[in-house]
């Protein structure tokens, strides 16, 4: 058959496996151990059939690549630009104004560029309005901040807290989300001890969403990578407790982790609350430095995934590495794996045994763009000529 629908058919069969019981059934009849090898044989395919014939740079040259998704071929085809200024010199003061000026159910891509400033916005963007990039100056990133947090009642609001879900600062509903140099920020302190302290910066609860040289600063819960498809790229991260969390299949590349917790706390949460479901955390390339103690990662979910390669590790993480919550039922169940890693704390030798060293051929699935299915709507920010 001819490669494509081979790489197709391959495709359809694990959408089948992850939605159809029946084919769950033959799948989880197999060990762990061969159902990684199945999953790690498929992007490996998956890899040569699509992607080393086409490298990531030529994916949006001038003629739009045919591997992009329709939907978001037609919406860069057909692309607007809005302008935010403080100063009154764009068509917007506001980045709040500025969505709302995007139709409902929208298809261009709007590329929404945010002169430089402090921006004390509350900022929302809906399920229905995909195709947004927000754009800053690298040289001079706008700060879009506020400080809300879990405990935080809204003046006028019903009298119920908001809930770490509602406390962020931006939140993204819609899908083919990106930011290039922007910096999200809540300033909420987090107080050892106390509750109701999550304080979220950045929310992203859409697919296929990228963000290329931004901050996102926080404390507890800066950034709630909550579902969907997320490429991070030259991304600097800071928070204290479970400072990138939830339920996203992402790979963050060439990101800078930077802990400022005051005890022992954790980088990671992530939330993969069943075998059958694909989310996972990948870092590749990353470096996790800072103050306090901290864990790679602490089990959200019953099979939280988690996989760090190439990434160099500071001595402020813990020898033991990785953290069940407390729940020793979770150690049989999580992926917590490691890979080609440096520094000191890299060293595997005061690891919990349920720490995976990957294998070349395990670390393969998730050193790639393809592990997010990069190949269907990455957009290399090039193509907006910034
Ligand atoms: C939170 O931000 C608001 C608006 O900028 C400000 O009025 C308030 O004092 C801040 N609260 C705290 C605790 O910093
Ligand atoms: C991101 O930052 C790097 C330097 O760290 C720079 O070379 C690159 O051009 C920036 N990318 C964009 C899209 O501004
Ligand atoms: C790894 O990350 C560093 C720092 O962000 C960057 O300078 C370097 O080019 C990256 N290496 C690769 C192979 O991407
Ligand atoms: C995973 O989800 C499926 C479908 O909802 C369910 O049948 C199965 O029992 C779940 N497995 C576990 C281990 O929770
Ligand atoms: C978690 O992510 C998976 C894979 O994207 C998705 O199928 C599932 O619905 C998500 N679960 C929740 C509770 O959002
Ligand atoms: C790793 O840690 C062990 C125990 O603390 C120590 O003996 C060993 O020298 C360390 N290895 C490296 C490469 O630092």
């Amino acid at each position: 058959m001819p490669p494509i629908f081979h790489a197709q058919l391959l495709t359809i069969l694990y959408f089948l496996s992850l939605s159809n019981p029946s084919f769950n059934i033959c799948i989880s009849a197999t060990t762990d151990t061969n159902f990684n090898k199945w999953i790690s044989w498929r992007l490996n395919n998956y890899h040569q059939k699509y992607l080393d014939r086409k490298s990531p740079k030529t994916i949006f040259s001038k003629k739009m690549s045919a591997t992009l998704d329709l939907r978001l071929r037609m919406a860069e085809m057909n692309r607007k630009e809005i302008k935010v200024s403080q100063d009154g010199t764009g068509n917007f003061k506001t980045v709040t104004e500025a969505i709302d000026s995007v139709p409902l159910y929208n298809t261009r891509r709007v590329l929404l560029h945010i002169s430089s400033g402090i921006y004390r916005e509350k900022v929302s963007i809906p399920k229905t309005k995909h195709f947004i990039t927000f754009i800053g100056n690298a040289k001079d990133p706008p700060t879009i901040t506020g400080n809300d947090t879990a405990a935080t009642v809204r003046e006028g609001g019903d009298g119920t807290p908001l809930r770490t879900f509602q406390s962020a600062t931006v939140a993204v509903d819609a899908d083919y989300f990106m930011a290039i140099n922007v910096k999200f920020e809540n300033t909420a302190p987090h107080v050892v001890g106390t509750v109701g302290g999550q304080a979220v910066a950045l929310r992203i609860s859409g697919t296929k969403a990228a963000f290329y040289n931004c901050s996102f600063y926080g404390s507890q819960d800066t950034l709630y990578d909550h579902k969907g498809l997320h490429f991070f790229s030259n991304c600097f991260i800071q928070g204290s407790v479970d400072f990138i969390f939830g339920n996203g299949t992402s790979l963050y590349e060439n990101c800078y982790l930077n802990s400022i917790a005051k005890k022992v706390a954790s980088v990671t949460a992530q939330k993969r609350s069943n075998s059958s479901i694909s989310s996972g955390f990948s870092f590749k390339n990353c470096t996790i430095t800072g103050t306090g103690s901290i864990y790679l990662g602490r089990a959200w979910g019953d099979y939280s995934r988690v996989v760090f390669s190439y990434s160099f590790m500071d001595k402020i993480v813990l020898p033991q590495g990785w953290s069940d919550w407390g729940k020793k039922a979770r150690d049989q169940k999580v992926y917590y794996g490691e890979y080609k890693c440096s520094g000191p704390g890299a060293n595997l030798s005061g690891r919990v045994p349920w720490a995976r060293l990957l294998t070349d051929e395990e670390a393969l699935p998730f050193i790639g763009t393809y592990y997010i299915d990069g190949d269907s709507w990455l957009i290399n920010p090039s193509a907006y000529q910034l």
